[in-house]
């Protein structure tokens, strides 16, 4: 294994940037924990850059990084099952389950070929990209994040905002503990 490995949230995909020969970590990365941590723990959030809420995931070998909260209605994805649909793997939110790919933030759905056919036949569609998601960097053992400033309008931005933060935020309902 070599001494910094750089994880991309496009790792299945072909145009994932290859991984930096640097041993230190990108400018404008933030450090979130070590790697032992994440991996023990599965998941992490952290307010980065006294802005945003990220959740850092660890999963079959892979981190990743996203918003926390779900694009939806602003779902606390921490809590979320992670599973696989139509071989991606996904965060399930746990308010009303939309399936969020981890390596890019779309949302995936079952569509329906023909309402009206019984046997009703569905397969997996994507909405798009509709959770943001920013690169990881692990250096040495450190886990850093580097924002995603793409001026994209991407729909989890919303509850990211100042006005959620203070208005919407304190009057969400509280996430059930885990059995
Ligand atoms: S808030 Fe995530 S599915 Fe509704």
């Amino acid at each position: 294994m070599s001494f910094e490995e750089e994880t991309s949230q496009t790792s299945s995909s072909s145009s994932s940037p290859p991984p930096s020969s640097s041993s230190s970590p990108p400018s404008a990365s933030h450090f979130i924990g070590r790697k032992e941590d994440i991996v023990k723990t599965g998941r992490v959030t952290k307010l980065v850059n006294g802005c945003r809420d990220v959740l850092v995931l660890y999963h079959q070998g892979q981190l990743h990084a996203m918003d926390m909260r779900c694009y939806h209605s602003g779902g606390a994805l921490q809590y979320g099952d992670i599973e696989e649909f139509n071989g991606r793997a996904c965060i399930v939110c746990p308010w009303h389950k939309y399936k969020i790919t981890l390596a890019e933030g779309e949302g995936l759905y079952q569509a329906v070929d023909d309402p009206t056919a019984r046997p009703l036949r569905t397969h997996w569609r994507s909405k798009g990209v509709k959770q943001r998601i920013h690169k990881v960097t692990e250096v040495n053992g450190d886990v850093y994040v580097t924002l995603n400033n793409s001026s994209e309008a991407i729909e989890s931005d919303v509850y990211q905002t100042e006005k959620y933060r203070a208005v919407l935020l304190p009057a969400e309902p509280k996430p059930k503990p885990k059995k």
